[in-house]
């Protein structure tokens, strides 16, 4: 039986960060601040706000910070407490209170398939949400809430994509797919990062899937691929084999904040928005000979 509300999210948490070396030796690239918010606190607050419920981290060695993140934290509450900074505590308690939270360590690096894969039984039998740190999507509706709409309409699972420049192609999944309208394509076979020539369209997956747990069974019987990884992607080939999946061009503004460029992108204008720092930033900003 299709199973028509998505409660829980994965958000794979494990990767080594390698885009981004130096500064992800030893913290988590999901920790990186984008202002005053590590980047996975806006994924979570995406996943909340479209109606998430639980929220499964997969992690891995050197990713403590992720749970002490999402944990109280007693000994600066009491502070706050004590010294009357009332706002900033009702903020830093918000943080722990935003959804339930599970974890479960990735061993070894094998791959995103692998990674939902390790979520498998706290998941169980129902379709779920996976959100990839990396892209941060500012969208009046979140980006994951439009794509739960299209999967309560269609019971089926849902990738957001976006159009990329040819040269980008290599670094995604792209779909091979029928438009249905403007920003839905059913989709009918998957690439992971093809040559730009080899390329089927240039509609790339973006980090936010709804998914359906017969994908668990398909992970477990891909091979190895790309980068001799175990790719979402070609468990997500097998399943548009025996059914439909839907692409969904998300409304908003996406950023790449796993790379380096991108997340200086995603700070400026993140910045700019910001209600306390925005106007003195963008004078500082104007001030600059450029
Ligand atoms: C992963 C997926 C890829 C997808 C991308 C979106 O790649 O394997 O299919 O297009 O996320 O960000 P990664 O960026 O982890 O290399």
């Amino acid at each position: 039986m299709i199973k028509d509300k998505v409660f829980k999210a994965v958000i794979p948490a494990a990767g080594l960060g390698t885009r981004f070396l130096p500064v992800t030796k030893a913290s988590p690239k999901e920790m990186l601040p984008l202002v005053d918010k590590p980047l996975i606190q806006y994924v979570v607050e995406e996943a909340v706000a479209s109606g998430i419920k639980e929220v499964i981290i997969v992690t891995g060695r050197g990713k403590r910070a992720i749970e002490d993140h999402f944990d109280i934290s007693f000994e600066l509450e009491e502070n706050l407490r004590e010294n009357g900074k009332k706002s900033i505590l009702k903020e830093i308690r918000k943080i722990s209170m935003l959804a339930d939270f599970c974890y479960v360590r990735q061993s070894k690096a094998k791959g995103l398939g692998h990674a939902i894969l390790t979520a498998k039984n706290l998941v169980g039998d129902e379709p779920f949400a996976v959100l990839l740190g990396d892209d941060i999507v500012d969208a009046e509706v979140p980006a994951l809430r439009q794509m739960i709409r299209i999967y309560e309409k269609y019971h089926a699972p849902v990738l957001a994509i976006a159009r990329v420049k040819k040269d980008e192609v290599k670094n995604y999944g792209i779909i091979k797919g029928e438009k249905i309208n403007s920003r839905l394509f059913s989709v009918e076979d998957l690439v992971e990062k093809p040559d730009p020539d080899d390329a089927p369209s240039d509609l790339a997956v973006i980090g936010r899937y709804i998914l359906v747990p017969e994908v668990f069974g398909m992970l477990e019987m891909v091979k190895p691929g790309k980068n001799g990884e175990i790719q979402l992607t070609d468990g997500l080939r097998i399943l548009a084999k025996r059914g439909p999946i839907y692409g969904y061009l998300v409304e908003g503004k996406r950023y790449d904040a796993g790379d380096k460029l991108g997340f200086l992108k995603a700070t400026v204008e993140f910045a700019l928005k910001n209600p306390d720092l925005g106007r003195e930033f963008r004078s500082y900003l104007g001030s600059l000979v450029l």
